[in-house]
Protein backbone atom coordinates (compact mmCIF):
# COMPACT_ATOMS: atom_id res chain seq x y z
CA UNK A 1 0.00 0.00 0.00
CA UNK A 2 1.54 3.45 -1.06
CA UNK A 3 -0.43 7.18 0.30
CA UNK A 4 -2.34 8.51 -2.12
CA UNK A 5 -1.64 11.87 -1.48
CA UNK A 6 -0.83 13.71 1.70
CA UNK A 7 -3.78 13.21 4.18
CA UNK A 8 -5.78 16.63 5.14
CA UNK A 9 -4.71 16.46 8.96
CA UNK A 10 -2.03 14.40 10.59
CA UNK A 11 -3.01 11.69 13.39
CA UNK A 12 -4.34 12.74 16.47
CA UNK A 13 -6.08 9.52 18.35
CA UNK A 14 -8.68 10.31 20.35
CA UNK A 15 -7.67 9.23 24.10
CA UNK A 16 -8.85 5.76 25.28
CA UNK A 17 -11.12 7.41 28.54
CA UNK A 18 -13.03 9.55 25.77
CA UNK A 19 -13.88 6.72 23.21
CA UNK A 20 -16.19 4.42 25.38
CA UNK A 21 -18.00 8.09 26.64
CA UNK A 22 -18.58 8.54 22.93
CA UNK A 23 -19.79 5.42 21.73
CA UNK A 24 -22.61 5.51 24.54
CA UNK A 25 -23.76 9.05 23.60
CA UNK A 26 -23.66 7.76 19.85
CA UNK A 27 -26.43 5.16 21.41
CA UNK A 28 -24.22 2.51 20.16
CA UNK A 29 -26.00 -0.83 19.51
CA UNK A 30 -25.30 -4.41 17.79
CA UNK A 31 -27.35 -3.71 14.77
CA UNK A 32 -25.20 -0.67 13.96
CA UNK A 33 -23.02 0.11 11.30
CA UNK A 34 -20.60 2.23 12.45
CA UNK A 35 -17.96 4.08 9.73
CA UNK A 36 -15.01 6.10 10.95
CA UNK A 37 -14.05 8.50 8.49
CA UNK A 38 -10.59 8.78 9.09
CA UNK A 39 -10.00 5.77 11.33
CA UNK A 40 -6.38 6.21 12.50
CA UNK A 41 -5.31 3.17 14.52
CA UNK A 42 -9.02 2.21 14.63
CA UNK A 43 -9.31 1.93 18.39
CA UNK A 44 -13.12 3.51 18.33
CA UNK A 45 -14.67 0.78 16.19
CA UNK A 46 -12.43 -1.69 18.19
CA UNK A 47 -14.12 -0.47 20.98
CA UNK A 48 -17.49 -0.91 19.56
CA UNK A 49 -17.03 -4.26 18.40
CA UNK A 50 -15.60 -5.55 21.53
CA UNK A 51 -18.76 -4.33 23.80
CA UNK A 52 -21.58 -4.81 21.54
CA UNK A 53 -20.23 -6.82 18.51
CA UNK A 54 -20.85 -3.60 16.41
CA UNK A 55 -19.98 -4.05 12.66
CA UNK A 56 -17.70 -0.95 11.33
CA UNK A 57 -15.77 -0.02 8.72
CA UNK A 58 -12.61 1.89 9.00
CA UNK A 59 -11.58 4.69 6.60
CA UNK A 60 -8.13 5.96 6.08
CA UNK A 61 -5.95 7.69 3.58
CA UNK A 62 -2.10 6.22 5.54
CA UNK A 63 -1.49 3.09 5.10
CA UNK A 64 0.52 2.99 8.28
CA UNK A 65 -2.71 3.34 10.11
CA UNK A 66 -4.55 0.96 8.28
CA UNK A 67 -2.23 -1.35 8.78
CA UNK A 68 -1.45 -0.63 12.42
CA UNK A 69 -5.52 -0.50 12.77
CA UNK A 70 -5.92 -4.24 11.66
CA UNK A 71 -2.95 -5.65 13.37
CA UNK A 72 -4.95 -4.08 16.47
CA UNK A 73 -8.32 -5.07 15.72
CA UNK A 74 -6.59 -8.94 14.73
CA UNK A 75 -5.35 -8.62 18.81
CA UNK A 76 -8.12 -7.57 20.18
CA UNK A 77 -9.98 -10.43 18.53
CA UNK A 78 -12.86 -8.21 16.61
CA UNK A 79 -11.30 -8.37 13.20
CA UNK A 80 -13.70 -10.86 11.60
CA UNK A 81 -16.42 -7.49 12.60
CA UNK A 82 -14.06 -4.92 10.68
CA UNK A 83 -12.97 -3.74 7.69
CA UNK A 84 -10.45 -1.10 7.26
CA UNK A 85 -10.30 0.38 3.79
CA UNK A 86 -7.52 2.38 2.20
CA UNK A 87 -9.51 5.74 0.93
CA UNK A 88 -9.69 9.00 0.23
CA UNK A 89 -12.36 9.95 2.77
CA UNK A 90 -14.18 12.44 0.24
CA UNK A 91 -14.55 9.94 -2.47
CA UNK A 92 -15.68 6.89 -0.21
CA UNK A 93 -18.86 5.61 -0.05
CA UNK A 94 -20.18 4.99 3.09
CA UNK A 95 -23.95 4.81 2.74
CA UNK A 96 -24.83 1.60 4.86
CA UNK A 97 -23.38 3.38 7.70
CA UNK A 98 -26.64 4.05 10.38
CA UNK A 99 -23.61 5.83 12.62
CA UNK A 100 -20.89 7.74 11.38
CA UNK A 101 -17.55 9.59 13.25
CA UNK A 102 -15.49 11.80 12.70
CA UNK A 103 -12.78 13.25 14.10
CA UNK A 104 -11.59 16.37 11.54
CA UNK A 105 -11.17 19.57 11.38
CA UNK A 106 -13.79 22.73 11.18
CA UNK A 107 -13.02 23.06 7.44
CA UNK A 108 -12.67 19.65 6.52
CA UNK A 109 -16.57 19.20 8.38
CA UNK A 110 -18.07 21.55 6.16
CA UNK A 111 -16.64 20.08 3.17
CA UNK A 112 -18.17 16.65 4.12
CA UNK A 113 -21.27 18.24 5.26
CA UNK A 114 -23.65 17.58 1.93
CA UNK A 115 -21.86 14.33 1.08
CA UNK A 116 -22.57 13.26 4.47
CA UNK A 117 -26.18 14.74 3.76
CA UNK A 118 -26.53 13.40 0.19
CA UNK A 119 -25.44 9.65 1.34
CA UNK A 120 -26.78 8.41 4.48
CA UNK A 121 -29.66 6.90 4.97
CA UNK A 122 -32.76 9.38 7.38
CA UNK A 123 -32.32 8.50 11.43
CA UNK A 124 -28.34 7.79 10.50
CA UNK A 125 -26.21 9.54 13.15
CA UNK A 126 -23.12 11.85 12.79
CA UNK A 127 -20.38 12.17 15.71
CA UNK A 128 -18.03 14.76 16.04
CA UNK A 129 -15.53 15.64 18.24
CA UNK A 130 -14.36 18.60 18.74
CA UNK A 131 -15.66 20.69 15.69
CA UNK A 132 -19.17 21.28 14.85
CA UNK A 133 -20.82 21.69 10.94
CA UNK A 134 -21.36 25.45 10.58
CA UNK A 135 -24.66 26.67 10.68
CA UNK A 136 -26.30 22.87 11.13
CA UNK A 137 -27.39 22.79 14.37
CA UNK A 138 -26.51 19.51 15.69
CA UNK A 139 -29.39 17.91 17.93
CA UNK A 140 -27.24 17.09 21.36
CA UNK A 141 -23.64 18.39 22.23
CA UNK A 142 -21.93 16.78 25.56
CA UNK A 143 -18.94 18.31 26.99
CA UNK A 144 -16.36 15.89 28.98
CA UNK A 145 -14.43 18.04 31.34
CA UNK A 146 -10.22 17.71 31.69
CA UNK A 147 -9.62 14.58 34.19
CA UNK A 148 -5.49 15.49 34.60
CA UNK A 149 -4.30 18.87 33.75
CA UNK A 150 -2.67 17.07 30.88
CA UNK A 151 -6.11 16.38 29.21
CA UNK A 152 -7.70 19.13 27.21
CA UNK A 153 -11.93 19.17 27.26
CA UNK A 154 -13.64 17.09 24.84
CA UNK A 155 -16.70 18.21 23.26
CA UNK A 156 -19.22 15.94 21.22
CA UNK A 157 -21.59 17.20 18.43
CA UNK A 158 -24.40 14.56 17.38
CA UNK A 159 -26.67 15.54 14.52
CA UNK A 160 -29.18 12.94 12.91
CA UNK A 161 -29.79 12.83 9.26
C1 LIG B 1 -7.41 13.29 14.00
S1 LIG B 1 -7.06 11.68 13.36
C2 LIG B 1 -8.45 10.79 14.02
C3 LIG B 1 -8.18 9.30 14.20
C4 LIG B 1 -9.35 8.49 14.80
N1 LIG B 1 -10.59 8.78 14.14
C5 LIG B 1 -9.50 8.77 16.28
O1 LIG B 1 -10.40 9.55 16.62
O2 LIG B 1 -8.70 8.25 17.07
C6 LIG B 1 -7.50 11.90 11.61
C7 LIG B 1 -7.20 10.72 10.71
O3 LIG B 1 -7.70 11.08 9.40
C8 LIG B 1 -6.82 10.52 8.42
N2 LIG B 1 -7.04 11.29 7.17
C9 LIG B 1 -6.63 12.55 6.88
N3 LIG B 1 -7.06 12.93 5.66
C10 LIG B 1 -7.79 11.89 5.16
C11 LIG B 1 -8.51 11.67 3.94
N4 LIG B 1 -8.60 12.61 2.99
N5 LIG B 1 -9.12 10.48 3.78
C12 LIG B 1 -9.05 9.51 4.73
N6 LIG B 1 -8.37 9.66 5.91
C13 LIG B 1 -7.77 10.84 6.12
C14 LIG B 1 -5.44 10.65 9.03
O4 LIG B 1 -4.53 9.74 8.45
C15 LIG B 1 -5.74 10.35 10.52
O5 LIG B 1 -5.56 8.99 10.82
Amino acid sequence: MTLLRQPDIGYIPTPHNVTRSLLDFAKITPSDILYDLGSGDGRILIEAAKQWETRGVGIDIDPKRIQQAQENAETAGVDNLLEFRQEDLFKSDFREATVVFIYLLPHLNLRLRSRLQMQLKSGSRIISKDFDMGDWPPLHTLSLPAKTEDDEEVTLYYWQV
